[in-house]
Parts: C-alpha cells; structure tokens; sequence
C-alpha cells in the first residue's frame, strides 16, 4: 500500500508551525503579511526540492504542478491555506495544503503512472483579512477592478496596495478565474474544527457539505463629544448603539435556526479615547447556515435590527453587505472514493457537514468535490489551543493519498 512519508510531513508541518508563531499567543500568518510571504518562500523551497514547478496567479493562488503534464490535462486537484487568523493554531489550513504537496512529492519518488496528473494548491486569503476565501473566489468567479478597489483589511489597507508589492503573484488580479476543464476534481484535507469525530471516537470525517457564509459591516455613527460636559440626554452615542446591537444580536440565528450562528467578532471605534463620546462605531458580522434562505433571512433581520436600533437612539447607520458565499454540496462520488480510501486502511469514518469556511465551496461548483475531515482535540480551532494529533494527520494524508490516486484513475 502507498504511503505517506509521515516523518517528513510532520517535519515540515512542525517548520511552517514556527513562521509566525509567538510563545503562548499562537500563529499569525495573516494574508499578504510578512509572516505569510515567509511561509510562501518555504512552500516554494520544498516544491524546488521536490522538482516540481510553481504557478502563481494575479492574487497569489499558487498552484504545483510536475514537470511533465500539460497545463490543459484535467487534473485532481488538492489543496488548502497558508495564512492564519491572527493568533490562531497551526493546522488550520497548514494540514491540508502540505499534506496535497506531500501526496504529490510521493506520486513522483514511487513513479506511480497515474492516468491524471494531480496538482496542489494553496489558496491566498482562505481567513478573509481582504474578503472570505478570496484566493478561492478569485479562481470560482473573479473579481472586476472596482471590486478589488473597494477591499480593505482588518488593518485598515487596502487589498490592491498589499498586492502592488506582494512577490507572489504574477498577472492581473481580475483575470484569476480557473477553466473548469483544468479540474477533474478537488480534494481537501482539513482538520474538523469540531469536536463530533472525537466524541464519536472516529479517525475520518466525509464532509458533506459546507455552510453558507454571509457577512456584513455595519457603522453606527453619532456625534463626538466631551465626555464630562456632554449630558447623557445630549449624546449620540455611537458605540452604546453599537452594544445594544451586538447583545440583541444572538436571537436573530436563535429565531431562524437550530444551527444558525451569528458571530460580531471585529469592531473599530471612533475617536477611541477614554474621555471622549465615541462617534464612529464599526462591527464586523458573520453569520452562517447549511441553508442559503436562512442565511439570506438572517442578513435581512440584522439589517432590520441596525436600523431599529439607530432609529431609537437617534444615530445614522450603514449597513453594507457582502455577497452570501453559497452552501455547498459536496459530491457523492467523491464521498464514496474518500469512505472506500478509509475502510482500505482500517479507519473508521462518519459523514458530516462542515461549519467552518472553505475553499472546497467555491471549487464544488468547478469540479467533484470533497472534504476529508480528521480529528480536532476538543473541537478547538482559531486558538492557539487548536490541536490534531500526528497518527490523526498522518491517516488523514494516507487517506488523501488513496483518494486522489482513486479518483485519478476514474
Ligand atoms: C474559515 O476558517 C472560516 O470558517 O471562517
Ligand atoms: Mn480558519
Ligand atoms: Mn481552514
């Protein structure tokens, strides 16, 4: 049976772990940082070694190929992300974008003459600093120049000046949408970021479908003023409209659905000085469901409920929402090949869907698509408490392995 190299997919997950990370605070790798061009730079060291070669494109998708196949060939593709949440772990992403190099450094050393070649890739942006799975949404749909313009970091940067001096990535940025007809299918390793395969003692996770994901930015503005000569009755207090607006927030996904989640996980405030009445202030919000309509019905809901709240205390507001990222099926077939690849080896797996984000669902309406899930301990993920065990990343890569030389062959 093949074989991951599993000594040396621990060594190079446990190098890329060191690149950002701070004792105690976890891993940032932000996109389009320093940290993120560093890691880029060591990917790149490893595909040399490997002798593959390295495709960039105008946002800074990177994609491996080997030397041999033509570009034109449909191929199975596998991949995920470098970049991290600030202070996050150091297997979200990491996993499943050097587990599809490893899968195709050790189809080239055994010289396995697949019918297909297969091709890696790590997607710029997967964590959203510019905009949710942005490398990804680049190659699903692309994006018009205007768009581009109008992204802007957590930082407060635009997009289009971070990638004027970023080296990885050639092209236009507008002209990053992948031909369908390159991919016979994409694979995804990830961690589960839950905690259902631990609690259901299960080595592999089939997902079968990934959330929809709505965003929105909402500014709450009032008027600055002196914090001790303002009487509370004169104010408009941007930031108490603010607060009223997150603590109601909760039972907007409560009332639409039982797995409906609403997150404000970000905010930006206006002067931000102790003694002076906030006048500006700005929330990030995130909200998610397996269902497209509910996820729609929740931003219109919250939106409502801006409105309401800013009407009451007499502030303006902006509301400005970005497209719903849509819920994705995942493919049956795919499901299959992943659940056959298991049981070869002796691993127990489960079907489940997936809460969190990923690339795979803007590649589901490329291609056949699939997700394989291993185990995250204690479900936690985004934190520098997140945690896979070796044996767990070394079966999800042999399972990774089997099924892209499946599906290659099908
Ligand atoms: C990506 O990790 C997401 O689910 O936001
Ligand atoms: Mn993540
Ligand atoms: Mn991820």
């Amino acid at each position: 049976m093949n074989q991951v190299n599993a000594k040396r997919l621990r060594s190079d997950l446990e190098s890329l772990a060191r690149i950002g990370a701070v004792p105690r605070e976890g891993i940032t790798r932000t996109a389009f940082s320093t940290e993120d061009s560093l890691a880029r730079g060591w990917y790149r060291d490893r595909v040399e070694e490997a002798g593959l070669r390295l495709e960039l494109d105008g946002l800074g998708n990177m994609v491996v190929c080997d030397l041999a196949s033509a570009q034109e060939v449909p191929a199975v593709w596998s991949g995920s992300h470098l970049d991290t949440v600030p202070n996050g772990g150091a297997f979200d992403g990491a996993v499943g974008a050097v587990a599809a190099l490893e899968c195709l450094r050790r189809v080239t050393e055994l010289k396995l003459e697949l019918p297909r070649p297969l091709r890696a890739v790590v997607f710029s942006d997967e964590e959203g600093n510019y905009a949710s799975l942005l490398g990804s949404s680049g190659m699903r749909h692309g994006f018009s120049r205007a768009e581009l313009a109008a992204m802007v970091g957590r930082d407060g940067d635009r997009l289009l000046d971070a990638l004027a001096v970023w080296p990885w990535s050639t092209g236009l940025p507008t002209e990053t949408r992948v031909d369908p007809a390159r991919i016979h299918a994409f694979i995804e390793l990830h961690i589960e970021q839950g905690a259902r395969l631990e609690a259901a003692k299960t080595d592999i996770g089939i997902v079968t479908a990934i959330v929809g994901l709505g965003s929105a930015h909402v500014t709450f503005i009032g008027d600055v003023d002196h914090a001790g000569t303002t009487k509370m009755t004169a104010r408009r207090d941007a930031l108490v409209g603010a607060a009223e607006f997150i603590a109601r927030m909760p039972d907007i996904p409560r009332a639409v659905g039982s797995d409906c989640v609403a997150t404000a996980g970000w905010m930006r405030l206006h002067p931000n000085v102790a003694n002076v009445v906030p006048g500006r202030a700005e929330v990030s919000l995130d909200f998610r469901d397996l269902s497209r309509a509910n996820v729609e019905r929740m931003g219109d809901e919250l939106e409502q409920l801006a409105r309401r709240i800013a009407a009451e205390r007499s502030l303006e507001v902006r509301w400005n929402a970005h497209p719903v990222i849509s819920p994705a099926p995942l493919d049956e077939q795919v499901q299959s090949a992943i659940g056959d690849a298991a049981a070869g080896r002796g691993l127990s797996s489960m079907r489940l869907p997936s809460g969190a984000g990923h690339d795979s669902q803007n590649m589901a309406p490329l291609a056949p698509t699939g997700m394989i899930f291993i185990p995250s301990v204690g479900g936690r993920s985004h934190s520098p408490a997140e945690l896979t065990h070796w044996p767990d990343i070394v079966n999800g890569a042999n399972v990774l392995l089997d099924t892209m030389i499946r599906l290659a062959g099908s």
